[in-house]
């Protein structure tokens, strides 16, 4: 069955829990569609995973169109949402809604997600009033890195914790159908869920949400740069991968790869003809 925004909102009154992962490219995103997530995002923790950057400041429209667009083709029925890069959405409500409609067209994803609560209700609204449904994101916004200071858990004191309630009011009220919540304490997540109509999704912010996001990478053991407190590990793929590319080295090298059953054949009597 497809997912929609529809069907991601109508799961919170069923109280059906909806899972989402990263994917950057095609084949990850078939395989996660294939598994039956129910969500894609492409997000800008491309930047990290991906291209090796420190932070996600430096993704560009382009990046997310190129990556957008492959995960598009490989996701069947998950609904694909492609986060808006830092500064395209900021600068302006115009460039926010110009930006959203360019993921949509050359991305072809169902929905956008940018980061920010009151501060970005005029773009949530005039992206949504233009038929580009958009996910919120609160708590730890790393497109935020600089003047949070580093990496850091939100919403932990009154005033911090009842600005995320009022950011999570504000955004449901400016026509977001979904809010990620990272890196909140998890009963306050689960306060802001009880809150909201809109589906939660949480990432490092407990069981209490009404969705939860992984970067794949992280829940595959594929990325040792930085591991945060959430992430479990469901697999060690990383290991797996090492230990078949040194195979692969092992019997490039002693000559037993390729063997026979791997390659082609030629006639004799045309290989006769170039002697
Ligand atoms: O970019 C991303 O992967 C995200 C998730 C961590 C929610 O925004």
């Amino acid at each position: 069955m497809k997912n929609t925004v529809i069907t991601f909102m109508e799961a919170k009154k069923k109280g059906i829990k909806q899972t989402m992962l990263t994917a950057y490219d095609y084949s990850t995103a078939k395989l996660i569609d294939e598994a039956g997530i129910n969500a894609i995002l492409v997000g800008d923790s491309l930047g990290n995973v991906m291209l090796g950057y420190e932070d996600t400041i430096s993704v560009t429209m382009e990046d997310m169109i190129h990556h957008g667009a492959a995960v598009s083709r490989g996701a069947k029925n998950a609904l694909v949402v492609i986060d808006m890069p830092f500064m395209s959405y900021q600068t302006s409500v115009y460039d926010a809604v110009t930006n959203a409609g360019r993921l949509m067209k050359e991305g072809r994803c169902q929905a956008v997600k940018l980061e920010g609560g009151k501060e970005v209700c005029p773009q949530i609204k005039a992206i949504t009033d233009a038929g580009i449904p958009v996910m919120a994101h609160l708590g730890l916004t790393p497109q935020h890195i600089n003047a949070f200071g580093g990496f850091k858990v939100q919403g932990k004191d009154e005033a911090a914790a009842r600005k995320l309630i009022e950011d999570a009011k504000a955004v449901e009220e400016a026509g977001a159908f979904s809010v990620v919540l990272e890196c909140v304490p998890a009963k306050l997540a689960e306060m802001v869920t009880k809150e909201l109509n809109i589906p939660t999704v949480g990432i490092g912010a407990g069981a209490g949400c009404d969705g939860q996001v992984l970067v794949y990478q992280d829940l595959l053991g594929m990325f040792s740069d930085f591991t945060p407190k959430f992430v479990k590990r469901f697999a060690e793929v990383g290991e797996v991968m090492k230990e078949a590319f040194r195979k692969y080295d092992e019997e490039v090298k002693a000559g037993s790869y390729p063997a026979e059953e791997h390659t082609f054949a030629i006639k004799d009597e045309v290989l006769e003809k170039l002697y």
